[in-house]
């Protein structure tokens, strides 16, 4: 099944999580939905996506210059540690000002903590909407997630789930039954299954034929 014919309704401008234990499938998901959009960025926080059709960047400096319609961003040392945020105010201010472009973070929790974050990425997710940028976010632990990231998505997609932590902040957050969660992760023997919620309403689990 194609993506098309899974997700009928799923809108540009919209934000999308992507939740689920390692392995499930988030990034190539991910990778599928991120095809949509024509103006992109993609954060390579584990610097191991291989995604065809993507100009690959280890220098912020030189992408911000001279970018692509679609770029793949290979964080240097410090992107995730800096205290300050200073390279990732830079990522995220021209983003802010690109407008029009979806910006994909591959393993959310690499640059964002529950309580500190990137006070421009903030503004991305919370107010990005009004400038044509949707943020996308991928992470294998939502709990050590800053909750707008759930909170402010119109899709989740959400493969399995196993710490009782994660699934919390899937229902508290990203707006999904917690029944629904604990069945989806009984109901397939396949943990490449997720269930989608759309603003809430939620699909039975879903796989992805590629
Ligand atoms: N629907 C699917 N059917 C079969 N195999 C799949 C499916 N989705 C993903 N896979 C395979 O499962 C493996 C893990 O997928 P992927 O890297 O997308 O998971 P992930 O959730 O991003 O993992 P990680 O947490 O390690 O980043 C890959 O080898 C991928 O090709
Ligand atoms: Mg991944």
């Amino acid at each position: 099944m194609k993506l098309s014919q899974i997700l009928p309704n799923f809108k540009k401008n919209e934000r999308s999580s992507f939740l689920g234990c390692s392995g499930s499938g988030k990034t190539t998901l991910a990778e599928m939905v991120m095809s949509i959009y024509e103006y992109s960025v993609v954060l390579d926080t584990k610097h191991d996506l291989d995604w065809k059709g993507y100009k690959v960047w280890y220098d912020l400096k030189k992408m911000i210059k001279n970018p692509a319609e679609r770029n793949l961003y290979r964080p240097e040392r410090g992107f995730e540690r800096d205290p300050n945020f200073e390279i990732q105010t830079n990522l995220f201010e021209w983003i802010w000002h690109r407008k029009y472009t979806a910006i994909y973070i591959d393993e959310a929790t690499q640059i964002s903590t529950s309580t500190n974050i990137c006070h421009s990425l903030f503004d991305l997710i919370t107010r990005g909407r009004s400038r044509g940028i949707s943020v996308l976010s991928g992470s294998q632990r939502p709990s050590g997630l800053k909750q707008e990231f759930l909170s402010e998505s119109e899709n989740i997609y959400c493969f399995q789930l196993r710490l009782p932590a994660d699934k919390e902040k899937a229902y508290k957050f990203g707006n999904i039954d917690a029944d629904l969660i604990e069945q989806k992760n009984f109901a397939n023997n396949s943990k490449h299954y997720f269930i989608y919620s759309k603003n809430g309403a939620v699909t039975k689990p879903i796989i992805l034929k590629r």
